[in-house]
């Protein structure tokens, strides 16, 4: 199925490694332009330079999303530099915690702002596209329990919900929004690493939910991303796709 990828150009935030590197890649491989950020500026470059050489076209630089003005800059020239813009995926996220109040706000302004930041910067420039998608990264944790009332969970069931409104508001002018909440996903040097080395009775735990007994990779998000950013989802708008494998019990009307 070709998914009509080719010669589109997408940006992807938060993208050097995890579920947003591969996101790009997959973007890349089916013949999209990728723009990518993160703030390290080293591990952008080493990003953009294997998808090139895996024959992608990647730009990229260093940005943290938290800073307004930087990360308003950072979209313009990008999408200066890419000549336009038909997919963009808002990926970068605060993470979890529920220690304090400053979780509420760092996670207010890294996934919530810098989604609606950018939805409002390039908005213009999907409009113009006439084709575009914008793919919202939610998360499992944002529709069932988990870990406790963290600010994370209500954020990301903000996004969800404010890309699920916003879809009414321009799928008239040729854009279509889209959530994808993935489950639990393991990959060398993300959180689930970490959580299977600290807490190991959680991370058994959480796995036993999973009725295929493993969690998911960052690829297999990836897929779903590219299918509903891509032209052959056409049809799909204002959804909250959930990618995890049965981890959610939930009956899903
Ligand atoms: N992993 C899971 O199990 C899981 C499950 C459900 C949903 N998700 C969601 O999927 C998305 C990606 O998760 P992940 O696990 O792949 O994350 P990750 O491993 O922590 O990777 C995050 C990426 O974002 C960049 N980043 C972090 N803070 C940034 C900032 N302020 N400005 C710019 N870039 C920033 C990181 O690079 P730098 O550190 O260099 O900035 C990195 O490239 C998130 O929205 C997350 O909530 C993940």
């Amino acid at each position: 199925m070709d998914l009509g990828l080719k010669g589109k150009r997408a940006i992807v935030t938060g993208a050097s490694r995890g579920i947003g590197r591969a996101i790009a890649e997959r973007l890349a491989e089916e013949g999209a332009t990728v723009a990518i950020c993160a703030r390290d500026d080293d591990a952008v470059q080493e990003a953009v330079t294997a998808i090139n050489d895996a024959g992608g076209k990647a730009i990229g630089s260093g940005c943290n999303v938290k800073d307004a003005e930087a990360y308003a800059g950072w979209l313009d020239k990008t999408a200066a530099e890419l000549g336009g813009v038909d997919i963009f995926v808002p990926n970068v996220s605060g993470g979890g915690g529920m220690d304090s109040e400053k979780n509420w706000w760092r996670n207010f302004e890294i996934d919530v702002l810098h989604t609606v930041r950018g939805v409002e910067a390039l908005l213009p420039a999907l409009k113009e596209s006439g084709d575009a998608s914008v793919v919202i990264i939610g998360s499992t944790n944002a529709v069932e329990f988990f870990g406790g009332p963290m600010a994370y969970n209500a954020m990301k069931a903000a996004l969800i919900n404010y890309g699920s409104q916003l879809s009414q508001f321009v799928r008239a002018e040729g854009v279509r929004v889209n959530s994808v909440s993935p489950g639990p996903i393991y990959f060398e040097g993300g959180a689930w690493e970490m959580i299977e080395g600290t807490m190991p009775k959680f991370y058994e735990s959480t796995l036993r939910k999973i009725p295929a007994g493993r969690m998911g990779t960052p690829e297999e998000v990836a897929n779903v991303v590219a299918f509903l950013a891509s032209p052959a989802a056409s049809l799909v708008t204002g959804t909250n796709l959930i990618a995890d494998n049965g981890y959610t019990k939930r009956v899903q009307l």
